[in-house]
């Protein structure tokens, strides 16, 4: 793209390609793309690499070494994961490392047997799928790659725009459901209200196997322990609804202990986590015991538990959170998220914060930050297709670099969204 300083507005307008050519001067390398704890994250979890020894391969009589034991997980798992999802321990499934893997079993086994509720599998009925918008690109990738034509949804401050979904399940027996994050989402830190929660559980749907996917992954991952966000329970909101297979709620502990090398799970009725059991038992005799096991004996040693494990995370990601705000608040003239160039969010929990640009200018700034060092998550991310219609979302990772870091790394990103802003209006768009 050119250069396009100059114009009108001078005094700004150099200043920032002033600043800017000052910042790639410094031939920075800095990360905010990247979803993912710290090490020092990593390090609270560390002792689960020692956490089970011969002492335990038996525990409850069970041999962890062998395979016996079924595909739910060990009861040890299922009931301590249970408490987290809020559910009984019949209502849960444990598999392995990634919750995105569950996700990815449910949706393949509806699409090719269809799911309880099904009249036939959804691969024979081209099969659409709600999905809110700004996402999760995994989220995107996933379904389309499946075959699933996308319906995209607003995001609110308060969940996902309820109207539009239920407007939407009404319209079509092939809108099979709605994939999204109820608590803190990825990448706007929402989460949905129990209000909204009761309408999705209780919406009359064209189809009759119109089913909620929640990912949950940020469902314990508050940023402060006195002003958190309240996590909805859909499988018992469901129930009551009188729809009780309608909802599952993946989870993992990809950021609670190891990402990538945690443990996935999956809340929903008793009926549907037999019928998925029924379908993982052809694929696999069972999962890793050894590996829940672990996670069990370093949950309960914790101190605290689990609560207290992610207490300590947020000590660590919590100051992040607030950097990303002071620097742009400061940079961008901000008050309460919102300035002349643009808006963003502060969750009270979660793994990102969602950016806006108040002109069509996310893809430049992600071209000016990666000139002057700063890799963000490509603009368009979070939205399907890679395709963001006001290219204006940008989607910041604060949790893996440090303080400095984030602080670094903001102002120029600030400083790209002055640069961009004048670029714009200097060329009369
Ligand atoms: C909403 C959401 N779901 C799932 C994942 C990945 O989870 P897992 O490692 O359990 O597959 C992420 C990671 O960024 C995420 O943001």
């Amino acid at each position: 793209m050119n250069s396009q300083d100059t114009g009108s507005a001078q005094p700004l307008k150099s200043s920032a390609r002033e600043q800017y050519e000052a910042f790639r001067a410094r031939g920075l390398k800095l990360n905010m793309q990247r979803g993912q704890p710290s090490d020092e994250d990593f390090d609270l979890s560390n002792d689960m690499l020692t956490a089970v020894d011969a002492k335990d391969i038996r525990p409850g009589g069970l041999d962890l070494r062998n395979y016996p034991g079924g595909v739910a997980g060990i009861p040890e798992a299922r009931a301590l994961f249970a408490q987290m999802m809020d559910v009984t321990q019949g209502q849960m499934l444990i598999w392995n490392n990634a919750s995105l893997e569950v996700q990815a079993h449910v949706l393949t086994w509806a699409l090719l047997k269809g799911l309880p509720a099904s009249t036939s599998p959804w691969a024979t009925q081209k099969p659409q799928m709600i999905v809110t918008t700004p996402g999760y690109d995994r989220h995107f990738l996933l379904l389309e790659t499946l075959g699933f034509e996308l319906l995209s949804v607003d995001m609110q401050p308060d969940g996902p725009d309820l109207d539009a979904i239920e407007r939407l399940a009404a319209s079509s027996e092939r809108v099979k459901g709605v994939l999204f994050v109820p608590t803190y989402s990825n990448p706007g830190g929402e989460t949905i209200s129990a209000p909204k929660a009761q309408r999705l559980a209780a919406l009359t749907a064209a189809a009759p196997d119109f089913t909620i996917f929640a990912d949950d992954a940020y469902r314990v991952h508050h940023l402060h322990p006195d002003d958190r966000d309240t996590p909805v329970n859909f499988v018992e909101l469901c129930q009551e609804a009188g729809h009780p297979d309608r909802a599952f709620v993946f989870a993992s502990t990809s950021k609670i202990t190891f990402a990538g090398a945690g443990l996935g799970f999956v809340a929903s009725s008793v009926a549907n986590i037999g019928a998925l059991s029924n379908w993982l038992n052809t694929q696999s005799i069972g999962p890793n015991k050894v590996e829940q096991y672990r996670h069990v004996r370093f949950l309960e040693a914790y101190p605290g538990g689990l609560e207290g494990l992610m207490e300590a995370h947020a000590q660590i990601i919590a100051p992040k959170f607030a950097a990303v705000n002071e620097v742009l608040s400061a940079e961008l003239d901000g008050q309460n998220g919102n300035s002349e160039l643009a808006s963003w969010g502060n969750p009270k929990g979660g793994y990102f914060i969602s950016l806006d640009t108040h002109l069509p200018i996310a893809r430049r700034v992600v071209e000016l930050a990666a000139g002057a060092g700063v890799s963000l998550t490509p603009a368009g991310a979070t939205y399907p297709g890679g395709h963001d219609p006001h290219d204006r979302n940008i989607r910041l990772a604060p949790t893996r670099p440090p303080v400095s870091e984030v602080r670094e790394a903001m102002q120029v990103v600030a400083c790209c969204i002055r640069l961009a802003s004048e670029e714009y209006r200097a060329a009369g768009k």
